[in-house]
């Protein structure tokens, strides 16, 4: 018997924070009805920094990966030209000011991580907004998308295996030219595939940017 009215003690806690929380971040009524009550998609649909295109999107979906994006997966902080522009003067968190994204550089891509080993190829974040066809990263479907996080394999190989000395073109070994670097696909491959439908729905709902990767098409935004 007291075990059973513990239980429903906790059952009744539980209600009352999952009210609490649902009430806080001010779902957009859309994205709640179709969440199935996962809080994620409103609070990262409460994240998005800019307004979305959400022609023909699924909202639980857009939500969902606006949470991986912008709240836990950190897209921005490297998928941005770097630290000096990633957020708009006077928004720079770091800087004890209230942050403000920067909409020139947000998943722009162009940030230079330096060269593994002196002298080789530099690596250098890409351009993960849609082009002018609509679809993220510049045109990938969602199944060569998938492909790429799940198998980290650059499907550009900007940087292949050195076969003679290193040059700023290659990688030498110990790395895998063929894999990207720096890139956190070696945990990203693990999300389910409706977490990774997520990603790719919220990246086709933001604005197109030049980014600062050099090689980049003329007229990539249309
Ligand atoms: C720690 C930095 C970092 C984080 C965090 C990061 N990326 Fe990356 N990403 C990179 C770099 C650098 C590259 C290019 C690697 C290379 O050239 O070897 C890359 C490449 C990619 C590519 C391949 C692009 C192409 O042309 O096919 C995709 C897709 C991608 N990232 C998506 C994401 C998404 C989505 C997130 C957030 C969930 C994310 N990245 C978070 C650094 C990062």
């Amino acid at each position: 018997m007291k075990r059973n009215l513990g239980i429903q003690i906790m059952g009744a806690c539980a209600v009352t924070a999952a009210v609490i929380i649902a009430a806080s971040t001010a779902p957009t009524p859309v994205a709640h009805a179709q969440s199935g009550g996962d809080s994620r998609v409103a609070i990262g649909m409460a994240a998005a920094p800019f307004p979305l295109n959400m022609a023909h999107k699924n909202p639980a979906l857009v939500g969902l990966g606006s949470y991986f994006v912008n709240v836990v997966g950190d897209c921005n902080g490297c998928h941005s030209a770097g630290p000096p522009t990633q957020y708009v003067k006077g928004g720079n968190p770091y800087m004890n000011q209230p942050k403000q994204v920067n909409p020139a550089t947000y998943l722009g891509g162009g940030r230079d991580f330096g060269a593994l080993i002196p002298g080789s190829a530099h690596i250098i974040s890409r351009n993960l907004t849609p082009d002018a066809s609509g679809l993220p990263v510049g045109g990938d479907s969602f199944d060569h998308f998938m492909h790429t996080i799940r198998t980290g394999i650059d499907p550009d190989h900007l940087h292949p295996p050195c076969t003679g000395a290193p040059d700023a073109t290659c990688i030498p070994a110990p790395f895998d030219g063929n894999l990207l670097q720096v890139m956190p696909w070696p945990n990203l491959k693990d999300l389910s595939d409706y977490d990774l439908r997520a990603i790719y729905e919220y990246l086709s709902t933001v604005p197109c940017v030049y980014g600062n990767y050099p090689g980049e098409p003329a007229n990539r935004c249309g």
